[in-house]
C-alpha cells in the first residue's frame, strides 16, 4: 500500500493520505513552495469580482495556503474546506485564526459515498486531483453536481514530466502524472482558462483551468 504502486480502492486512498500527512502536515509550508506553481496565479484567474459574497469549496484544502488567500480576496464570500487529513486542517484553522469570512472546515473524504449537499460558485482543486486515485473522475462529477448556475471549478495541478525519476518518485506519493486530468477536463467542462505552463524549463509541467458546466 505504501510502495510505489498508485492506490487501487478509494479506502486504501484515503488511509494513505493519512498517513503521509501526519508527518507531512508539519513540513508543508516550508517545502511545497518550491514546486507547487500556479497557485496564485488560479486564484487571480477567477472570474468574479472581489467582494461578491461568493460560496466556495477547496477540495484537499491541505493546510489552508489557498482558503487564506481567497479570503484576502474576497472577503465576503463563504469559505468551505474539505480534506481526509486531520493533520493537515490543523494547520488550517491555525492559519485562518482571525479571519472575517464565514468559514467550514469539513474532515472527510470529497466524492460520491460522502456527498455535501450544497451548491458553490467556485470548487477549486490545488494539487489534490492528481492524488485521488483512482476515483478522480467520480470526484470531478461531484463536483460538477455541486456548481451553482454559473459556477466554475478552478484547477491547478501537475500535467507531465519527460523525466522518468520524477514520475516515479510522485508515483511513490500516490501522485498520478501523465496528461490524464488535463484531458478529462476539457471534455466534461467549458473551458474559460486552460493553460500548461513549464516548470524549472520543462522538467514538468503544470495546468491552470477554470471551467463550467457543459
Ligand atoms: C498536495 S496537498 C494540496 C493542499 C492544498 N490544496 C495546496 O494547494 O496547498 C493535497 C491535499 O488533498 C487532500 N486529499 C487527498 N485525497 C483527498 C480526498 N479523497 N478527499 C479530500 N481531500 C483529499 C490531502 O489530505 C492534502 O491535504
Amino acid at each position: 500500500m505504501f510502495g510505489s504502486n498508485i492506490t487501487t480502492t478509494a479506502d486504501a486512498q484515503q488511509r494513505y493520505i493519512k498517513h503521509y500527512y501526519r508527518l507531512h502536515a508539519q513540513l508543508y509550508d516550508f517545502t511545497r513552495w518550491a514546486f507547487l506553481f500556479g497557485r496564485n496565479s488560479l486564484i487571480k484567474a477567477l472570474p468574479f469580482a472581489s467582494g461578491q459574497p461568493l460560496d466556495i469549496l477547496e477540495v484537499g484544502c491541505g493546510t489552508g495556503f489557498n482558503l487564506k488567500r481567497l479570503a484576502l480576496r474576497y472577503p465576503n464570500a463563504t469559505l468551505t474546506g474539505v480534506d481526509v487529513s486531520e493533520d493537515m486542517l490543523a494547520q488550517t484553522t491555525r492559519k485562518l485564526a482571525g479571519i472575517g469570512n464565514k468559514i467550514y472546515l469539513m474532515e472527510q473524504p470529497y466524492g460520491k459515498e460522502k456527498p455535501i449537499n450544497k451548491k458553490f460558485d467556485v470548487i477549486l482543486f490545488s494539487y489534490s486531483l492528481s492524488m485521488i486515485n483512482p476515483q478522480w473522475k467520480e470526484v470531478l462529477e461531484q463536483a460538477a453536481n455541486n456548481l451553482k448556475e454559473g459556477g466554475v471549478v478552478a484547477i491547478v495541478d501537475f500535467h507531465n514530466t519527460r523525466v522518468p525519476i520524477l514520475w516515479r518518485w510522485l508515483r511513490g506519493h500516490n501522485v498520478r502524472i501523465g496528461g490524464h486530468l488535463y484531458n478529462a477536463l476539457q471534455t466534461t467542462f467549458t473551458p474559460l482558462k486552460s493553460e500548461i505552463h513549464k516548470a524549472y524549463n520543462g522538467l514538468w509541467e503544470y495546468f491552470l483551468f477554470i471551467g463550467k458546466c457543459k
